[in-house]
């Protein structure tokens, strides 16, 4: 007979059909595990606490839920230290059984968590590091960019600084992804418009020994510096670079990590200097004033682009979450959501390129006081070239 047979393999199949389902749907019924791996120590841990912050501000103000789920924190420091990197990504995949990766803010440490991200198939969103082959050669279905690639404001700057008539630039910068992607951005657009970039000065990360390269600076005498510094190595590089003299004489141009979330420190040393970045202080459209006045009320601080990109990457989250019914294992139906979507930022609205990376414009900021003011858009809605991204 063959009925005797197939009776207990449907009964199995069946069952094993119920608990699949009962897995996903108890899943969908418990906290979502969001793995915060950011920078809490070194020279970008005010970084990384400014990315939890706008995180946390738009869950909050989603009653604390995103796609019908409650949220469940799980936090690691990563020290900016890429040598740790994987063992610390590792222990939110397979010791904590996180359902998202949200980090980083340091390109090197970033790739490493892209890796694992890829291997294990596990969700990532990352709310700063622009580490361009995060969303080129190692773009995947399962991981997204909330901030920039380290090529978008630099290629933006290379425009502005061609159109200010500077021929001979020299740039300066860390010896790392970040540096080498921003100063590559520059040179894309400057040397596109004629200029040339004479000398590329590097130290490594995250060191601040300035002096010698602004004496090889005041040395070569360039029309202008491009430069990349941000966090605790920005201060200190604006304020050596006016203390040197060079200021007066030589006009200082940056990636906008130069001057956001640092003017505080900086003081009088920053005023005047124009950077390219996708947010601006002040924005003054009804949903940044809005975004600016609850980060104040909830922090007691004024928010900063990296604020803007964590609270983004819980909108980018929010928006997958709510296409799946809170259920993470269906990546094709979140990538599709988000790709879809127009994020609807405090920078202004901003869609996502095929490779997962922000479609957005970058603005010209010049430091007036304690505010990098909007001068205008620099280069409108930039995609990054994504070079090597297959998907
Ligand atoms: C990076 O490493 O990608 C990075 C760090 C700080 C600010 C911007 C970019």
């Amino acid at each position: 007979m063959t009925i005797l047979p197939r009776t207990p393999l449907l009964a199995l199949a069946a069952a094993a059909f119920t608990l699949i389902g009962a897995t996903g749907a108890q899943a969908q019924g418990q906290p979502l595990k969001v793995g915060l791996m950011l920078p809490y120590t070194g020279t970008f841990a005010a970084l990384g606490t400014a990315i939890e912050n706008g995180f946390r501000l738009y869950v909050n103000e989603q009653g604390g839920k995103l796609g019908g789920r409650s949220i469940e924190f799980v936090k690691v420091d990563d020290e900016s230290d890429p040598a740790k990197a994987t063992d610390n990504v590792n222990k939110l995949v397979k010791r904590d059984n996180v359902d998202v990766i949200i980090g980083t803010v340091h390109s090197g440490v970033a790739m490493a968590m892209a890796k694992v991200a890829k291997d294990s198939n596990t969700l990532l969103i990352v709310p700063n590091a622009g580490a361009d082959a995060v969303t080129g050669p190692m773009c995947a279905p399962n991981i997204f960019r909330s901030s920039f690639s380290n090529w978008q404001p630099g290629y933006a700057m290379g425009e502005v600084v061609a159109k200010r008539g500077h021929k001979k630039v020299v740039t300066i910068t860390w010896k790392y992804a970040a540096g080498d992607e921003s100063v590559r951005g520059f040179k894309d657009a400057f040397e596109k418009a004629g200029g040339q970039v004479v000398k590329e000065l590097n130290l490594p990360f995250p060191n601040v020994e300035f002096q010698a390269l602004l004496t090889e600076i005041a040395a070569t005498k360039p029309d202008a510096v491009y430069t990349f510094f941000a966090g605790g190595g920005a201060v200190k590089f604006v304020k050596d670079y006016a203390a040197a003299g060079l200021k007066r004489s030589i006009p200082l141009y940056g990636a906008g990590f130069l001057t956001d979330g640092t003017l505080e420190a900086q003081g009088a040393d920053a005023d005047g200097l124009m950077t390219t970045l996708h947010y601006a202080d002040a924005m003054n459209t009804p949903r940044d004033n809005q975004f600016r006045l609850e980060y104040a009320k909830a922090y007691k601080l004024q928010p900063d682009v990296y604020a803007v990109q964590g609270y983004d990457a819980a909108q980018m989250l929010g928006v997958g979450l709510a296409a799946t019914k809170g259920d993470v294992s269906k990546k094709a139906e979140f990538a599709a959501a988000v790709q879809k979507a127009r994020i609807d930022s405090p920078r202004g609205a901003f869609t996502v390129s095929k490779a997962h990376n922000p479609v957005q414009d970058i603005y010209l900021r010049q430091v007036s006081g304690k505010e990098n003011k909007l001068v205008g858009v620099a280069t409108k809605a930039l995609a990054d070239p994504a070079r090597g991204c297959r998907m």
